[in-house]
């Protein structure tokens, strides 16, 4: 019984990339909401796609609704998603001609504040060139994850608030965009619902290319990370650095301070400013220019 109603469900594929789980959470609400709407949903990071690239093409088979999303890194999203997009989507989907109109692509983005979250732009656009009729763009503000330098965190009564009321906007935009009409009705229209900040004055070409100089000065901006003694080697940092930025030289030193210091977690020239190790690191080892931070860990 439970196999025949599958069959007849539309296919949603929803990929995020998340540095520190606030898009991941909104992903989540993405293919919770489409899944009490009826569809079939699929939650994929931008990461698994990175490390097997041949799972893309048999979870975009069949699909009827696309959702790409990402957070918002100085007006933009992270230049690792919009290179993907640009590259590894358009071969895949490089199928029969016209094949993507089918598809209804909904982009999304968090940020800590709606003004710049330019990134929906961005990524609606890539999804046009590829041919897919992109019926909706959502911002959604979440709690900031980047307070290193000049800005401060979210507080936690706020971060309670942006997490509670998330899935209910989720769910009143999709059922805005996708309430009515089946994918073949929308090949022709595309009224776009969307909640997002005006394109910025510097134009598509501008903000992609804020993305790309982001890219360069967050490998440099990377070099003040560092790994107090504090750090136990557990390697977690190591394993899910996005950028694969940190590594734990081995020691083969007989000093115990020279041992300690050498089997800490290294910060190379890759990294992409994600913050994902300095918020889950288990004993808050990792300082940016000398100074560690209270963490971010989403979990409401
Ligand atoms: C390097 C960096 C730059 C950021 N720049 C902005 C920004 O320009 N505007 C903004 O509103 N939030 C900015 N943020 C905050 C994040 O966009 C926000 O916390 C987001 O929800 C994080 O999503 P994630 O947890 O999925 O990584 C920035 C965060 C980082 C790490
Ligand atoms: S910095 Fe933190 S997460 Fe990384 S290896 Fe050290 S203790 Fe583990
Ligand atoms: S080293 Fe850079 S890219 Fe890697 S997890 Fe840390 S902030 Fe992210």
């Amino acid at each position: 019984m439970h196999k025949v109603e599958n069959i007849n469900k539309q296919k949603a594929l929803i990929i995020y990339f998340s540095g520190t789980g606030n898009t991941k959470g909104v992903a989540k609400a993405y293919a919770d909401s489409l899944e009490s709407m009826g569809y079939s949903s699929a939650l994929r990071s931008l990461e698994a796609y990175l490390e097997r690239q041949e799972d893309l093409a048999s979870d975009l088979k069949d699909v009827d609704i696309l959702a790409v999303g990402g957070p918002i890194y100085a007006g933009n999203v992270p230049d690792l998603l919009i290179h993907w997009l640009r590259t590894s989507l358009s071969k895949i989907t490089g199928r029969e001609a016209g094949a993507n109109k089918r598809i209804r692509a909904l982009t999304f983005s968090t940020s800590a504040v709606i003004d710049n979250a330019h990134g929906v732009h961005s990524l609606s656009a890539k999804l046009k060139k590829k041919g897919f009729a992109v019926v909706g763009e959502q911002a959604y503000v979440m709690p900031r994850n980047f307070y290193i330098d000049k800005y401060a965190a979210t507080p936690l009564e706020e971060q309670r608030a942006l997490w509670s009321k998330m899935p209910e906007q989720v769910t009143s935009h999709l059922a805005s965009v996708l309430g009515a009409g089946t994918a073949a009705q929308v090949q022709e229209q595309v009224q776009v619902q969307s909640n997002r900040p005006a394109m910025s004055a510097l134009g598509l070409i501008g903000i992609d290319l804020l993305a790309d100089v982001f890219r360069i000065m967050a490998k440099g901006m990377g070099k003040d990370y560092a790994a107090s003694d504090a750090c136990t080697s557990c390697g977690l940092c190591v394993r899910q650095c996005p950028k694969a930025n940190i590594t734990i030289a081995s020691s083969n030193t007989n000093s115990t301070a020279n041992a300690k210091a050498a089997s800490k977690a290294t910060f190379g020239k890759q990294c992409m400013l994600c913050t994902r190790c300095i918020h889950q690191c288990p004993v808050n080892a990792i300082s940016y220019k000398g100074k560690t931070i209270e963490q971010y860990r989403p979990q409401f």
